[in-house]
């Protein structure tokens, strides 16, 4: 392994403008090689890093020499197939969510970064947040008693990232709000309670505003098709039952009749407290009344620090194990599938990881 880690990046859009420079923060890290069927795109991001190696097609910079690791940051159609080639190629892979479009295919990618002996890493940015940190690690020290139920949720009023874009087309998206902003909730409550051991899950997910032209929001660099078919969710409902007699819920939409313009939150209820991730907030019963309060200390809790970036580059330079495992990601992908198809035939689904 070269030092620092040569980089390649394949897709140019949005959150490949920051996540240029996260990696390029890192000493131990560079970015050497970005690919974008859009010329315009790619050389845009490579001349503000200085980044000579340019190609249109994710395949030739996989296959380009001097490069040891790959961002994956395209439409999600493109994601699992293009990290498996990587991995295939002998490349660590850090790939945004959502994993892939169904279980299959995030399987065959996760067997080939077993069978190569490389880094599989999905991106989970919120789980980096000190704020989810510090939850999870409340947690953990029990800070909550047993914690039995779990909210989460990722609501935007108005927040589809463009109507006509490749997000709001099933056949490269292959999903709207759910895949977008409810993968990043539901791993995150995942993550928090430290249960990736789902046994079954009731979903609902609906189409019945971004189909209206209603809820546009203005997230993404690609092209908008105005003839397109708005033809995935947003918005979606899951009750997730978990080993050991846990519950969750989840909501996620990119757009929906709500006061607030936007609620992410998960929540957590156990038998001393309960809390609220993003807020801080803890609540529970005291002798006069009911506390809500920001506390207790968060001193000597075992929280990770850096940046999904930071953690995917220590992990390829063998210094710890990625923070978001390959099991974990195929659990959440499982869970994304049956909400699907809990949708579909109007009951509840198994689901079964052995
Ligand atoms: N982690 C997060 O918080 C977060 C936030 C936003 C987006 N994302 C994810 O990042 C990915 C990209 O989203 P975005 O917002 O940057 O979208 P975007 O539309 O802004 O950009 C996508 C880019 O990919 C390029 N592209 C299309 N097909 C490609 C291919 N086969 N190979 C290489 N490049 C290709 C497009 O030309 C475009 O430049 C998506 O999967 C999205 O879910 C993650």
């Amino acid at each position: 392994m070269s030092t620092p880690l040569r980089i390649g990046i394949i897709g140019a859009g949005q959150i490949s403008q920051g996540a240029c420079n996260d990696i390029n923060a890192d000493p131990r890290a560079s970015v050497v090689a970005i690919a974008d069927p859009s010329a315009e795109r790619c050389a845009a991001l490579a001349d503000k890093h200085a980044v000579t190696q340019r190609f249109t097609s994710g395949e030739d910079l996989i296959a380009a020499d001097g490069i040891d690791a790959v961002y994956v940051a395209t439409p999600n159609a493109y994601h699992a197939p293009l990290a498996q080639a990587a991995l295939e190629a002998g490349r660590h892979v850090i790939l945004d969510k959502p994993f892939a479009l169904n279980l299959d295919e995030a399987k065959a990618c996760a067997a080939a970064a077993r069978a190569q002996d490389r880094i599989l890493m999905l991106g989970m940015n919120q789980r980096f947040k000190h704020s989810s940190q510090i939850m999870r690690a409340r947690v953990k020290a029990g800070q909550f008693g047993e914690v039995y139920h779990a909210k989460a949720c990722w609501r935007r009023r108005a927040g589809i990232p463009r109507i006509g874009s490749w997000f709001t087309r099933k056949a490269i998206s292959g999903g709207g709000g759910l895949l977008d902003i409810g993968v990043h909730m539901l791993d995150l409550a995942l993550y928090i309670l430290d249960n990736f051991r789902p046994l079954s899950v009731s979903g609902a997910t609906y189409t019945k505003l971004g189909n209206q032209g209603l809820g546009g929001g203005g997230w993404g660099m690609g092209e908008v098709d105005p003839e397109s078919t708005f033809d995935v969710d947003d918005f979606a409902t899951a009750l997730i039952k978990l080993d050991g007699g846990l519950s969750l819920c989840l909501d996620a939409s990119w757009a929906l009749h709500q006061p607030q313009p936007g609620l992410d939150e998960v929540q957590v209820f156990g038998t001393q407290a309960g809390g609220c991730a993003n807020s801080g907030e803890i609540f529970r019963f005291s002798d006069d009344g009911y506390q809500i309060l920001q506390g207790p200390p968060t001193t000597g809790l075992d929280t990770v620090g850096g940046n999904r970036f930071s953690n995917f580059i220590g992990a390829c330079c063998g210094e710890h194990p990625p923070e978001v495992t390959i099991d974990q990601a195929l659990a959440v992908q499982a869970i994304i599938d049956a909400i699907y198809q809990s949708s579909a035939s109007g009951r509840d689904v198994a689901i079964d990881l052995a």
